[in-house]
C-alpha cells in the first residue's frame, strides 16, 4: 500500500494508471461502515484509493473539528489489511490556500435539515469532495446512505458540474443492536449509547407502521418523536428522494431522517423506504 501526502504527486501518479479506480473519501477513525465502502470499491475496481482528511471547511464554529477522533495508525492498518492500493493523507495547507474560491450548495436543498442546522456545512463538503475527485479522477466514488443529504448533494454536483465519476450509494452499516456506525459514536458514554439506540428504534417503528399500512407523515413522525423523547431532537423528517417534504409516504421514493443530540454528541440516521 502506497501513501501519498502531496496532491500534486498523486495527480501525476494517477495519470499512469490506465485501469479502473475506485475512490472512498473519509475523515478517518475508520469503522465497519467505511470498511464496507472500501470493500465494495476493491471488489468493483482494479485499484482503490482511500483518502483520510478531516476537512476543516465543513465544520462550523463550535463544532468538533479540534477533537474529531484521529486514529491514523489504526486506519492505515485497516486499509492495508483490506487490500487498499493507495491512501491519500494530505495536510490542510496542501489542500487549501489563503483565499479560496467557494462552492455553494443549492439554495433550497442545501439549506434544509442538515443544511439548516449546519448552515455552510455542505459548501465545505462539496468543496473538498470536488478537490478530491479532481485529484484522484476515480471511475467510481463510494458514499454511504448514512449521510443521505450529503450523498444527494454530491449526486447533484456530479450532474450540474458534469463530473466524469460514477457516484455509488452504499447501504448503512449498523451495530447488532441497530446503532448506525459513526466515528462520533466514540463520544458516547454507556448511558448515552443507550439513548442513541432510540434513533434506529424510531426508524424501525416508522417502517413497521408503514408496513402496517400507515402513510400519513404527521402520524408517523409523532410516533417517532415519542420514542425519541429522551434525546434532544433536531429534526424528524419524511422526504422524497429529492428531499422534498412528503405529506404521505411514497413506497420506493421516501427517506425518513432523524437528527438528535445526546448530550453534546450529534447523531443522524435514516431509512430508505
Ligand atoms: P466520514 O464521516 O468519514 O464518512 C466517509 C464515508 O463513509 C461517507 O460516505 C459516509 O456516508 C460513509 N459512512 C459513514 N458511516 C457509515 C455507515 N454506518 N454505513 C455506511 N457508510 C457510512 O462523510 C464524510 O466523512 C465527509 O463528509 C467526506 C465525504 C469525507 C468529505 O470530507
Amino acid at each position: 500500500m502506497k501513501i501519498f501526502k502531496d496532491p500534486k504527486e498523486l495527480i501525476k501518479f494517477r495519470q499512469s494508471i490506465k485501469k479502473s479506480v475506485g475512490f472512498v473519501p473519509t475523515m478517518g477513525a475508520l469503522h465497519n461502515g467505511h470498511l464496507s465502502l472500501i470493500k465494495r470499491s476493491i471488489l468493483e475496481n482494479d485499484y482503490t484509493i482511500v483518502s483520510i482528511f478531516v476537512n476543516p471547511t465543513q465544520f462550523l464554529e463550535g463544532e468538533d473539528f479540534d477533537k474529531y477522533p484521529k486514529k491514523i495508525e489504526a486506519d492505515l492498518k485497516i486499509c492495508s489489511l483490506a487490500g487498499v492500493d493507495f491512501v491519500f493523507l494530505p495536510d490542510i495547507d496542501d489542500m487549501y490556500q489563503d483565499h479560496e474560491l467557494s462552492i455553494k450548495a443549492p439554495k433550497i436543498e442545501g439549506f434544509i435539515l442538515e443544511g439548516y442546522k449546519r448552515a455552510g456545512h455542505f459548501d465545505g463538503v462539496l468543496q473538498i469532495v470536488l478537490k478530491l475527485l479532481n485529484i484522484t479522477k476515480p471511475t467510481n466514488a463510494y458514499f454511504g446512505k448514512k449521510d443521505a443529504q450529503q450523498l444527494y448533494m454530491i449526486i447533484k454536483m456530479k450532474e450540474q458540474l458534469f463530473l466524469d465519476t460514477n457516484i455509488i450509494a452504499c447501504e448503512i452499516v449498523r451495530e447488532a443492536d441497530g446503532l448506525a456506525l459513526s466515528s462520533r459514536n466514540v463520544y458516547l458514554s454507556k448511558e448515552d449509547r443507550q439513548k442513541a439506540l432510540n434513533l434506529s428504534k424510531s426508524l424501525k417503528l416508522a417502517t413497521k407502521l408503514i408496513m402496517d399500512g400507515e402513510r400519513d407523515s404527521k402520524v408517523i413522525k409523532s410516533h417517532m418523536r415519542k420514542i425519541l423523547k429522551d434525546c434532544h431532537v433536531e429534526y424528524v423528517e419524511i422526504v422524497d428522494r429529492e428531499f422534498k417534504k412528503l405529506e404521505k409516504v411514497e413506497i420506493s421514493n421516501t427517506i425518513i431522517l432523524v437528527a438528535v443530540k445526546v448530550n453534546e454528541t450529534r447523531l443522524i440516521d435514516n431509512i430508505w423506504i
